[in-house]
């Protein structure tokens, strides 16, 4: 069972994602996290994030790879764990370089789907999870949120990291990232043919969960077990 969960930074849809997997026990696909480690090394290696042949090319054959259990991704980059290291502002500031760039959304998207195949259930999150990686998922939701409560959230999660940023800040480097998203030729942001939307800014994320498990026992997606759990 392949469940898609879509949506813009701060919609709440990565906590869901993971709450989700949890809940059914089976993994949960970050392919944020990839974007973001194909980002690093881009940023590590100095490569112009114009050269669309460059970029392919590094996605393609640098040694990286994403673990991914019910509760947590844990990504290496050459064999280091950079984890952590991939969530930063400088990470953040750069991604929408590779995210634009049609070559990496190709890998990435093999990459996806091969873990697809080998895992055969997941929930897996992103921006195109829906649309472009798994058009035939069995359920697909989009979940949405005002700008100004994803502001909020982000900056609680960088803040955690350690992260010296105002609110100002995160709030305009997410406008412009939705822009980017929304905007950009390759692979923009939007809510995939079929999709639940979910919007969460009023919604606690045990909220945004009880709506989703009750729409897949609607269809009869739910084992026995996933049901009765709290
Ligand atoms: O969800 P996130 O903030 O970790 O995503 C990081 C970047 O990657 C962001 O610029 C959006 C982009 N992305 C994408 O284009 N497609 C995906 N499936 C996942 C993320």
């Amino acid at each position: 069972m392949i469940i898609t969960i879509d949506g813009p930074a701060g919609s709440g849809k990565s906590t869901t994602a993971r709450k989700l997997a949890a809940r059914l026990g089976i993994p949960y696909l970050d392919t944020g996290a990839m974007y973001r480690v194909v980002t690093l090394a881009a940023l590590e290696d100095g490569v112009d994030l114009r050269d669309e042949a460059a970029l392919t090319a590094l996605a393609e054959r640098t040694d990286w790879d994403l673990d991914c259990g019910p509760t947590h991704t844990r990504v290496t980059l050459r064999g280091r764990d950079v984890t952590e290291a991939i969530r930063s502002m400088r990470v953040n500031d750069h991604t929408r370089f590779i995210a634009g760039s049609p070559g990496v959304r190709r890998v990435l998207i093999a990459r996806q789907r091969a873990i697809g195949a080998r895992l055969a259930s997941m929930v897996t999150e992103g921006r195109d999870q829906g649309t472009a990686a798994f058009p035939d998922a069995d359920a697909k939701y989009f979940v949405d949120a005002a700008p100004e409560k994803r502001a909020e959230r982000r900056l609680h999660d960088l803040r955690a990291d350690g992260e010296d940023v105002t609110y100002e800040q995160v709030l305009a480097n997410l406008l412009e990232r939705d822009r980017t998203d929304a905007g950009r030729p390759v692979a923009p942001l939007v809510v995939p043919p079929g999709a639940v939307r979910i919007d969460t800014t009023h919604l606690s994320i045990g909220e945004v969960l009880d709506r989703i498990v009750a729409d897949l026992e609607r269809r009869g997606l739910l084992t026995p077990a996933a049901r009765t759990e709290p």
